[in-house]
């Protein structure tokens, strides 16, 4: 149980809300969908076994449940390591986006100004203000840090049980509303039926990334939580269970935003092609079509921002520990170094979009874009890749397999076996050398 809620809590959070949406629209709704569904049920299913396997087995957690694996591959924690220490910084600056618009929902009422909320330029004046996201981006870092180092977490777990359920009854109001508009239908076309015209390997990488991200896998969360796990559990169930609640959350948060897209901006390709800030244009929207809109927005606000903090106190809490563990120092010396380097990471992010707008990377990449892609599509298929290979050709799939069998047995061995070796590593080395080629330019699909 305790495995379960801590799981769920860390998966569930502004990669469902946030990201699911946006990259579902930019990648051509349905066919991202479908991608993403085969990847979960069959990489992810698989991959997340394997790592609540070995945490189970080793008892231990990143560098180190590795090296007592096999001492010469602890390497492949060190990476695993690095990857919640880029996502942290710029999770908080989103998160600092949710507390701003939280903040308006709050005050604007007395101030008369609700309706600018849902205005045209609300967001983009927003983001692009001199010290406004920072401010925001720091407060929502300052309060991780509170509860990880002061140990508030029981606390947060347990509002959580009852805010979480809350937050989907939620959207799910705000999807049926949304759906009823005039042109949600169009919307909901785009979203549900795939059009294999828009299939790229892009939306295999996007999908992929999106997989990683929303499940919390291959930067070591998920073999903390297993070495909590008690041996008579059974491996195979929480984790279906988990992907379960996970994407249904997903689906649900897409069914919000993109229907409603389609219904309160007319469905423009622009409106699709908004990015990262899909959901804080959109919904505010909505919000303001009910006549309701300072309560619905600061109810939902309000449940985002327990979501998008629960996600970020796993996620600053490997970071305390990876420290804690790799350099052997006291745990409050940990957390102090984690809330400097994430408060210090997390300024390019926010000042990204307004006064350091002039530098770009790659394609028009801001900072939040560029760490979001060397975390989400270069750091965690490579680490991906090199879990599977290590479990597959210099461990044995048969340790997985028999501590994921248990008490009860593990269901399909064989297909997990191929999976791991063959096919995980095949899909990752294609879609990362494509993407590769393609960004230096020579190719292109
Ligand atoms: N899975 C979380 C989400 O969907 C984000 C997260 C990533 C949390 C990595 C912890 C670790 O928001």
């Amino acid at each position: 149980m305790a495995f379960m809620l801590a799981a769920a809590a860390s998966a569930v959070g502004l990669g469902n809300l946030w990201r699911f949406p946006y990259l579902a629209a930019q990648y051509g709704g349905g066919i991202f969908l479908l991608v993403y569904l085969v990847l979960v049920v069959t990489f992810g299913f698989a991959l997340m076994i394997t790592e609540v396997a070995i945490g189970r087995h080793t008892g231990l957690s990143g560098v180190e449940a590795f090296r007592t694996l096999h001492r010469r591959f602890s390497c492949i924690g060190w990476i695993v390591n690095l990857i919640p220490l880029i996502i942290l910084p710029y999770y908080c600056v989103i998160g600092g986006w949710v507390m701003r618009y939280l903040h308006a929902y709050l005050t604007y009422t007395r101030e008369g100004r609700i309706a600018e909320i849902a205005g045209d330029t609300f967001f983009a004046d927003f983001i692009a203000a001199p010290a406004l996201p920072l401010q925001y981006g720091l407060l929502f870092i300052l309060m991780t840090f509170g509860v990880v180092a002061w140990g508030l977490k029981h606390g947060i777990e347990r509002s959580n049980k009852i805010l979480m359920p809350l937050l989907l009854i939620m959207a799910l109001a705000i999807a049926g509303y949304s759906l009823l508009q005039d042109g949600a239908m169009e919307g909901l076309k785009f979203y549900l039926m795939p059009d294999f015209s828009k299939f790229s390997y892009k939306t295999v990488l996007g999908a992929m990334g999106q997989m990683f991200y929303s499940l919390s896998l291959a930067m070591g969360i998920m073999i903390t939580y297993g070495s909590y796990m008690r041996g008579e559990d059974n491996i195979e169930k929480s984790v279906r269970q988990i992907e379960w609640v996970d994407t249904g959350v997903s689906l649900l948060c897409g069914l919000m935003i993109i229907p409603a897209v389609f219904a309160f901006s007319g469905g423009s390709a622009e409106a699709m092609n908004a990015g990262p800030g899909l959901m804080f244009i959109t919904l505010p929207r909505v919000f303001a079509n009910t006549g309701y809109a300072a309560a619905i927005g600061g109810v939902f606000f309000t449940l985002a921002l327990f979501a998008a903090l629960t996600s970020a106190i796993s996620l600053m809490e490997t970071v305390v520990a990876s420290i804690h563990d790799t350099f052997k120092t006291s745990r409050a010396f940990a957390c102090l170094v984690t809330l400097l380097l994430t408060a210090l990471l997390a300024v390019p992010s926010a000042l990204g979009y307004g006064v350091w707008k002039h530098v770009t990377f790659f394609t028009d990449m801001s900072f939040l874009d560029f760490f979001d892609f060397l975390s989400n599509s270069v750091l965690m298929p490579v680490a991906a890749l090199f879990t599977c290979l290590f479990v597959g050709w210099i461990i044995g799939p048969h340790v997985i397999i028999n501590e994921a069998a248990g008490l009860r047995g593990f269901k399909h061995p064989r297909l997990y076996v191929v999976m791991i070796r063959y096919v995980a590593p095949l899909l990752i080395t294609i879609i990362l050398i494509s993407s590769m080629l393609s960004g230096l330019g020579l190719f292109k699909i």
